[in-house]
């Protein structure tokens, strides 16, 4: 176990284990590449990394499809490795989460092999079955996230088997108390062996209403297309919070541990912040939720300043959010928004309290990268609810050596084009850098407590383009100001020291009065009279 407790720590990364760093050369990172790297990590400044699953698969979903959770996958490396990695972090003092995926198997687990033998087998019940229609058509109108109809029928026992994702990762049944209890005892063989925490994946649809009679959707104009759903049946059922809270109670049971659950609010279901609210308040002391708000909102000062107020102001003190700016499943922030806006975006990520997680290479402003179509490896259909997520699954560009330094040999997705201007090594040496903003943030929420543990308070400063607010403790006292505009904005500041921007190297003692930001830069700003 790490030592330093959850509430103390200043950040967390997230490792995509295929592609961050290859030991053996065939083209495919591994658990030793990991733990070769892991010095890196501690001069970042982050105290821990989740692994996306390195569980064995037949990576039909890049391991979101799990064989056996008790097993690490080869092409990842051994279970010999995995310890050794395990205690490599925790030599550094670094935390190591494992991912969790909680709400489907493969196909080829031992469980979905039993239970599609016959329906009176003992594990049938581990998933969820139901008769065709009387026409023979599928039970429900449900859409899979992957693209396609969410049931598959099964010739041999002549019933559906339910998939939120794709066939062959069907639904475990969460309902039935014995797949709870054996979903826990995997929790615990981890954290026997030392992991920190867990984020869990996709645990939305683990709860589902399926006893009315419609057992149906409402669906808008487009019956193929995820969207056109309403989805309040296929997925945040009666049951869902009980259910997290069971996963989240065996974090108790061991010392010091934690789990993220991934969570995306819906509209459609009403009050957003509410749904976040719902889940910060399983039990702060070992569980959050990610807040995607930062990729997911639009381009909007006004917006994002209340949709913040309002979170901070409806969650416990003791909550903590986990900012994102992307993940494996994301166009990168860059695309999205561009560089600048990028950088404005991490400063605000990385002084809201809570606990920022970076997915990895968005510290050296990594950026999609168009996969061609002989070379894309995600199975997930474009155009479905989640599909064509390769181009922000690329290598982690390290230095402008053959293949970005990640392999010697041909990597498993094509590394980036302008791997040249944007690695490691170049950023290190360039005060101007993503890499160099990236580390002085880091350096600012290690230094300033308050900046994990803080307040947030909005600020008003009349102008609709700067989303500001101070984040404070009885010691310190920060103001960050952006601008989305795209043009200068003149704003009134409180005296105190420039202390990091987005964008330059700032004359560092203001006093009252008025400040000129650039175009969609971010400042960081301590106020006068707080401690230095
Ligand atoms: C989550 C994962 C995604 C995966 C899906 C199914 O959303 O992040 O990569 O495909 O769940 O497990």
């Amino acid at each position: 176990m790490a030592t330093k407790l959850w509430r103390d720590v200043n950040a967390m990364y997230q490792i995509y284990p295929r592609s961050f760093m290859d030991s053996n050369g065939d083209g495919i990172g591994d658990l030793p590449g990991i733990s070769q790297k892991l010095e890196y990590l501690k001069k970042l400044g982050v105290d821990g990394f989740w692994l996306s699953p390195v569980y064995a698969s037949p990576q039909a979903d890049c391991g979101y499809d799990v064989t056996d959770y008790l097993q690490i996958d080869s092409m990842f490396g051994s279970m010999h490795d995995m310890e050794a990695l395990i205690e490599r972090a925790h030599a550094l003092d670094l935390k190591i989460m494992m991912d969790y995926v909680a709400n489907h198997t493969s196909d080829q687990h031992a469980w979905f092999k039993q239970a599609r033998l016959s329906k009176d087998n003992q594990y049938r019940d581990y998933y969820v079955w139901r008769d065709a229609k009387d026409d023979g058509s599928e039970p429900t109108n449900w859409i899979s996230l992957a693209g396609g109809k969410a049931w598959t029928f099964d010739d041999a026992t002549g019933q559906y088997y339910l998939h939120s994702f794709m066939p062959s990762q069907p639904d475990l049944n969460w309902d039935n108390p014995r797949v709870r209890e054996e979903m826990c005892d995997v929790l615990r063989f981890w954290l026997d062996k030392g992991i920190d925490g867990f984020r869990v994946d996709a645990e939305w649809p683990i709860s589902k209403i399926y006893e009315d009679d419609l057992f149906q959707e409402g669906c808008q104009d487009k019956p193929d297309e995820y969207g056109s759903y309403l989805h309040n049946r296929c997925k945040n059922g009666p049951n869902l919070l009980t259910y997290m809270k069971q996963m989240n109670d065996v974090m108790g049971e061991y010392d010091n541990r934690y789990m993220i659950f991934e969570y995306y609010t819906e509209k459609e279901l009403g009050d957003e912040v509410q749904q976040y609210a719902d889940i910060f308040a399983i039990d702060p002391e070992h569980s959050a939720p990610f807040v995607f708000d930062m990729f997911r909102l639009e381009w909007h000062a006004e917006q994002r300043a209340s949709r913040m107020a309002e979170l901070y102001a409806r969650i416990s003190t003791d909550s903590r959010p986990i900012h994102a700016l992307g993940n494996h499943d994301q166009s990168r922030i860059v695309s999205q928004f561009g560089e600048k806006q990028a950088r404005a975006l991490a400063v605000a990520q990385m002084t809201l309290p809570g606990m920022p997680m970076i997915y990895y290479g968005e510290e050296i402003g990594m950026r999609d990268f168009e996969i061609p179509r002989d070379a894309r490896r995600d199975n997930f259909q474009e155009g479905g609810g989640m599909g064509g997520r390769d181009p922000e699954r690329t290598p982690m560009q390290w230095s402008n050596a053959m293949n970005a330094g990640f392999s010697t040999a041909e990597p498993w997705l094509p590394i980036a084009q302008d791997y040249e201007d944007h690695n490691v090594e170049l950023e290190l040496h360039d005060l101007s850098s993503f890499l160099s903003l990236y580390r002085s943030l880091f350096q600012m929420r290690q230094h300033y407590p308050v900046l994990r543990n803080g307040t947030y308070l909005p600020l008003n400063v009349g102008n609709g383009y700067i989303w500001a607010y101070r984040i404070y403790d009885v010691n310190d006292s920060f103001d960050v100001v952006i601008n989305f505009a795209d043009q200068p904005q003149v704003v009134n500041v409180t005296a105190g020291r420039a202390v990091i921007s987005s964008e330059t190297v700032r004359p560092s003692n203001l006093a009252d009065g008025q400040l000129t930001l650039a175009p969609f830069e971010a400042l960081l700003l301590k106020s006068a009279g707080t401690a230095s």
